[in-house]
């Protein structure tokens, strides 16, 4: 049997880890042959396919990125994409995918299955934890690191100059990653797009932490979250109109105008940091190798048992294999219990 393996969307830490247990189950446990997709879909498309195995994937456990690469490729918006790709499978005799990916990755798996017959497995990965069907996607827990670091160092400039950091984060559909590091960094306010503060209630929190003594603030802000005001109107900052394949438009920047309208209301120095991509680069937790690690052995027993359209997932203290629609139906966002304990914390 030959196994494809391929990487699809923003990259992740933890997606090397995949790879590596994938090809290690498949060449050691099962006797497979193992190929990777170079950039995601794109390379399904072009036909570019490399041999993978124990070697080359030696040493690559601890590596942020991916060593296929990866693209935010729509096969369904390219002429003739599954066409393409179903020619790639039949020259290179693939008889498996494993893709590897977000909501858009894992919505072309389903499609591609359901409407193609393509053979597929998938496996959740996203910094941002906004799938559904699995309690956790590996790289999250190191973007959240990152972020609850950054928290850490800003918190100490903040103090010595009296002044409001405000950091925004990534996280575009849902407040995950500022949750949980505003909780883990000690966060005076937390701005997601699930419950939105106004940008008054902001400025109440400075200020009544100001009342308190408390002459610095730390606001943590979701790039997806939009801005509201007391009087109803919203305000969506996108860094450009332009949208990818998959529709989205680049996010970042709201954490500069919430900035200015903090320092511009309160009359408090503000200043802003965007984390932006540094949350998404490098080594991968410990946490997040283990996780990644067990989704790549569960995937490649998933295709042993032709599992097709399935995804592993992370359920309580398991990893199960669940329908991949079950994966992409909705977003999974913050809960309001979750939001009203770092709620506890604001001001
Ligand atoms: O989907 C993960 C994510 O990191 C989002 O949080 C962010 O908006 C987006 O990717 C950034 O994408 P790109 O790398 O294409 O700029």
């Amino acid at each position: 049997m030959r196994v494809a393996i391929l990487t699809g969307g923003g990259d992740c830490p933890g997606l090397n880890a995949v790879i590596r247990a994938v090809t290690r189950a498949c060449v050691s446990g099962y006797g497979c042959d193992v190929v990777g997709v170079r950039n995601g879909w794109r390379g399904l498309i072009d036909g570019e396919v490399v041999h993978l195995d124990l070697e080359r994937v030696s040493g690559i456990l601890p590596l942020g990125g991916t060593i296929l690469g990866t693209s935010r490729t729509n096969p369904f918006n390219e002429p003739l994409g599954p066409e393409r790709i179903l020619r790639t499978i039949r020259d290179d005799a693939i008889d498996a995918v494993v893709a590897i990916g977000g909501e858009d990755t894992l919505g072309v798996a389903l499609r591609l299955g359901d409407e193609h017959g393509v053979k597929l497995v998938g496996i959740p990965k996203t910094i941002d934890n906004d799938l559904s069907g699995t309690d956790y996607t590996f790289g999250f827990d190191t973007a959240v690191h990152v972020a609850s670091q950054a928290i850490d160092r800003l918190h100490t400039t903040a103090e010595s100059h009296n002044r409001v950091m405000v950091v925004e984060v990534m996280g575009r559909h849902a407040g995950w990653i500022a949750v949980m590091a505003g909780i883990a960094g000690g966060a005076d306010a937390i701005v997601i797009p699930e419950f939105p503060l106004t940008v008054e209630d902001v400025c109440d929190l400075v200020e009544r932490r100001a009342g308190r003594g408390k002459r610095f603030s730390i606001i943590v802000v979701s790039e997806g979250a939009s801005l509201l005001w007391r009087s109803g109107i919203e305000q969506t900052v996108t860094m450009s109109a332009e949208t990818d394949a998959f529709g989205h438009v680049r996010l970042g920047g709201v954490g500069s105008v919430l900035a200015r309208e903090i320092e511009e209301i309160t009359g408090y120095e503000t200043r802003v940091t965007i984390l932006g991509h540094v949350q998404r680069g490098g080594t991968p937790t410990a946490h997040d190798r283990v996780l990644a690690t067990r989704f790549g052995i569960k995937a490649a027993a998933m295709v042993q048992e032709g599992a097709w359209g399935m995804m592993a997932a992370l359920k309580g203290d398991s990893i199960e294999a669940i329908p991949l629609a079950e994966a992409v139906r909705e977003y999974k966002l913050v809960p309001r219990e979750l939001w009203e304990l770092a709620r506890t914390f604001f001001g």
